[in-house]
């Protein structure tokens, strides 16, 4: 999180605010949800994307990042820092983890997913273009009202898929529309990370739901486990510098 903000929920509102008029702009000219999210993915590769205006979420200014121009071979040969089972790697810019895979696998036999922190849906999307079940009801619980916002314009670009869209806080968590379900994969993806200390609410809420719940989280917190990998250390050095979970 750059230090011009003063917590992530002003980090986010201005992330989401920018990347929806991005969004608007694609979503102009298309109505496939796969390819709208490829060519954002795409753009956010190539550009770091911010507003000359932090009021005027028009205002958008792309700048190049410095090997944006390269050809498929240069890129081939390029290596990004990754990494896999705790440790680093260098992976081709071409090489992906395929979480919406990974996601619906765990998904099996529940009737509903909700994803605290969803962002602009992206994951419970990739559940989607990666066949996940018409059958489930999908539930993007997320603060920021640009992100929900954005979700709700890619949904609709899939009528098959049923989703809500709520808003969710970690530090006031209500679970209450779960109630309603028999199995739930709860799960969430870089932003319980965010949340400096955690509200035992969260886990008396999760408990008190009267169905069966699966709770999977994919977050940068090695370190709060062991502080022995290389990785670990970096995850740690990066919750220091902005500030995030450090409980271990
Ligand atoms: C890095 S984004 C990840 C978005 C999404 N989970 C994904 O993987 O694409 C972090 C998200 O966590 C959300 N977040 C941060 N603090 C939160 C909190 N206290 N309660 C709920 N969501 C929070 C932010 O609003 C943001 O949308």
């Amino acid at each position: 999180m750059e230090e011009v903000f003063a917590d992530w929920r002003q980090y986010y509102e201005y992330i989401w605010t920018v990347r929806q008029s991005i969004f608007d702009e694609i979503l102009a000219a298309e109505s496939s949800l796969a390819r709208t999210l490829a060519k954002f993915t795409t753009l956010e590769e190539k550009y770091s994307i911010g507003l000359s205006d932090i009021n005027d979420a028009t205002s958008i200014v792309y700048s190049k990042h410095e090997n944006a121009d390269d050809d498929a071979i240069s890129k081939l040969e390029r290596r990004v820092i990754g990494a896999a089972r705790s440790a680093l790697f260098e992976f081709s810019p071409y090489h992906t983890f395929n979480e919406g895979a990974l996601l619906n696998d765990f998904a099996d036999g529940v009737d509903c997913v909700i994803e605290i922190g969803s962002g602009y849906g992206k994951k419970l999307f990739q559940m989607w273009l990666n066949g996940g079940s018409e059958d489930i009801t999908y539930i993007a619980a997320e603060p920021i009202k640009a992100g929900r916002e954005i979700t709700r314009k890619l949904a609709a670009l899939e009528p098959g898929m049923r989703i809500e869209v709520v808003d969710f806080d970690f530090d006031k968590p209500d679970l209450g529309i779960l109630k309603k379900f028999n199995k739930v994969l709860l799960f969430t993806s870089w932003s319980l990370m965010y949340a400096k200390t955690l509200n035992a609410d969260f886990f008396d809420n999760i408990v008190s739901i009267p169905g069966e719940v699966k709770c999977v989280f994919i977050e940068p917190i090695s370190f709060q486990i062991t502080r022995d990998t290389q990785l670990s250390v970096i995850q740690h050095q990066n919750a220091v510098r902005h500030q995030h979970n450090l409980v271990h």
